[in-house]
């Protein structure tokens, strides 16, 4: 049994928990969330775990072995140096931190402490993603031509992730909180980017988020990738990311429809129904016992935060 405990039970907490809870190596001992009646609720609907309203107090707690730290991204750097320093198995939410030098920090620090480090970043675990990588392998395209990332959303927060937080400039906005995923993605395939030109539009409050981005980057080899998002606009929400090479384009649409065509035809949507895939907590599970496991690290990460952190500063 891999012994749980989780610090932020908001959107992302709950929607972990109920996968936690379901799984049957896992077992949720300890919740924590500075709202009390948010952590007696969550602690009495698991069966009357422990509650705590202090994250050092979960920490602390000798039950839990690995702490999911599902807060706002401000708080994540102090939360893992903690469970870092009390010898704890770590799940970081994305993004791993709120600046560069709390995301380097916490990287070396984990990477000498012996224990999994782990990162949510859920696109790793499904199908159309590893469908997407898998034609990218096989050269669907030809030669890489172009990455280009559009993020579009009429709404900024989004209706189910209203919050005090993510339309703020300090930690939140479209860029940081949906680009990363991409970000990550884009490493993981094509490896650093660099180069990296930003234009951000952004509401002359000071303390609200972007509201558009026109971005330029280039890969190791030259390749261009253009990053391009606005909020606050007609239509529906669309993300879309597309490579384009000399013989076709491939596209990962709204997170999971596969759209390709070669040069001359009409992009089609692909099926992938038999494309294997991992779960995240099978895979955590499998570290937390010395295994190996398909994990993504503070080092991955970081290196997304390198390059999120030059995107959302002009
Ligand atoms: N992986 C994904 O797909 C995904 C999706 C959404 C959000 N996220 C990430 O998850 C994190 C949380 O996002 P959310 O949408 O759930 O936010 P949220 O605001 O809904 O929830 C955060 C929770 O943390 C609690 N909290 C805040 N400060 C605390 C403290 N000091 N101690 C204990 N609890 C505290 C809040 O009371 C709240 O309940 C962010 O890093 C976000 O970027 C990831």
């Amino acid at each position: 049994m891999m012994r749980i405990g989780i610090i932020g039970l908001g959107a992302i907490g709950q929607r972990l928990i109920k996968r936690f809870a379901e799984h049957k190596e896992v077992e949720i001992v300890a919740v924590c969330d500075q709202m009390e009646p948010l952590a007696m609720k969550t602690a009495n609907d698991l069966g009357g775990i422990n509650a705590y309203t202090e994250y050092q107090q979960l920490i602390a707690d000798e039950k839990v072995e690995l702490v999911y730290v599902a807060v706002p991204p401000k708080l994540h750097h102090s939360i893992v140096m903690e469970a870092l320093k009390a010898g704890k198995h770590l799940l970081c939410e994305k993004p791993l931190a709120n600046s560069l030098e709390e995301a380097e920090e916490m990287f070396h620090t984990a990477k000498q402490a012996n224990v999994v480090h782990a990162m949510n970043f859920p696109l790793n675990y499904e199908p159309a993603t590893n469908k997407f990588a898998e034609m990218m392998q096989e050269r669907y395209i030809g030669k890489l031509r172009r990455l280009q990332l559009s993020m579009h959303f009429p709404q900024w927060p989004r209706a189910w992730q209203q919050n005090n937080w993510v339309g703020g400039r300090e930690q939140g906005g479209f860029v940081l909180e949906v680009g990363v995923h991409f970000i990550q993605q884009i490493v993981k395939m094509f490896g650093d980017v660099n180069d990296i030109r930003t234009q951000l539009e952004l509401p002359e409050d000071p303390s609200k988020c972007e509201t558009g981005i026109i971005a330029t980057a280039k890969l190791a080899d030259g390749t261009p990738v253009l990053i391009e998002g606005l909020s606050q606009i007609p239509g529906k929400e669309y993300i879309g990311f597309t490579a384009y090479g000399t013989e076709g384009s491939l596209s990962l649409d709204n997170w999971g429809i596969i759209r390709a065509g070669k040069n001359g035809e009409e992009p089609k949507e692909i099926s992938f129904e038999h494309q294997p895939y991992n779960n995240l907590i099978d895979e955590l599970v499998k570290a937390t016992k010395g295994e190996e496991a398909e994990i993504y690290d503070f080092e991955i990460g970081f290196k997304a935060q390198r390059v999120l952190e030059q995107l959302r500063k002009m």
